[in-house]
């Protein structure tokens, strides 16, 4: 097992990439299109047509994006000799992992609230909203490419 995951270590690095993209392009612009979501009269046609994207964008990029993340990236972790546990990089890691997973599913009640007309939160909510994937995804990129610590 331990030398398939070795052979195969460059192929799971570049689909975990790959899916990790994907799934920060759902993060980041879902909760954009909450923000001119709450612009527009709930009722309207234009409502209904941003409720339809939310969720496709959700269900057809997002959650499937982020399964593969998981799974390449601990693919990545079982491979022999790519983490050393004693180093905090892959600590903080894991701590913004856990922002975006998160993030994840507070955008899935939000979109849920949006299309069934139960919205409480502002434009400004959102627009806050939006930053806090922005913060994890830098975070993470530092913490695997520089590794400061
Ligand atoms: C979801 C759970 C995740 C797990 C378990 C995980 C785990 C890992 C592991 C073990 C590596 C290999 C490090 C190495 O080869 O030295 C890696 C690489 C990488 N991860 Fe993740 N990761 C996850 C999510 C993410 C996310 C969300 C992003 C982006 C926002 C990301 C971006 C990257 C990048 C860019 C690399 C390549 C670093 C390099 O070797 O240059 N990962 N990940």
């Amino acid at each position: 097992m331990s030398g398939f995951l070795t052979d195969a270590y460059l192929w799971f690095k570049a689909l975990h990439i790959i899916s990790a993209m994907s799934w920060m392009a759902g993060l980041l612009y879902l909760p954009r299109l909450f923000v001119y979501h709450v612009e527009v009269h709930a009722e309207s046609q234009e409502a209904r047509r941003f409720s339809v994207m939310e969720r496709r964008l959700l269900r057809a990029i997002m959650n499937p994006a982020m399964l593969a993340t998981y799974i390449f990236g601990v693919l990545l972790l079982a491979t022999p000799g790519v983490v050393d546990w004693s180093s905090g990089w892959i600590w903080l890691k894991i701590l913004a992992i856990g922002v975006l997973t998160g993030s994840h599913h507070a955008m899935g009640k939000w979109r849920k609230d949006l299309a069934e007309g139960r919205n409480t939160k502002s434009q400004r909510f959102f627009r806050i909203a939006n930053e806090v994937p922005t913060i994890a995804m830098i975070t993470i990129v530092i913490m695997v490419v520089v590794r400061p610590f």
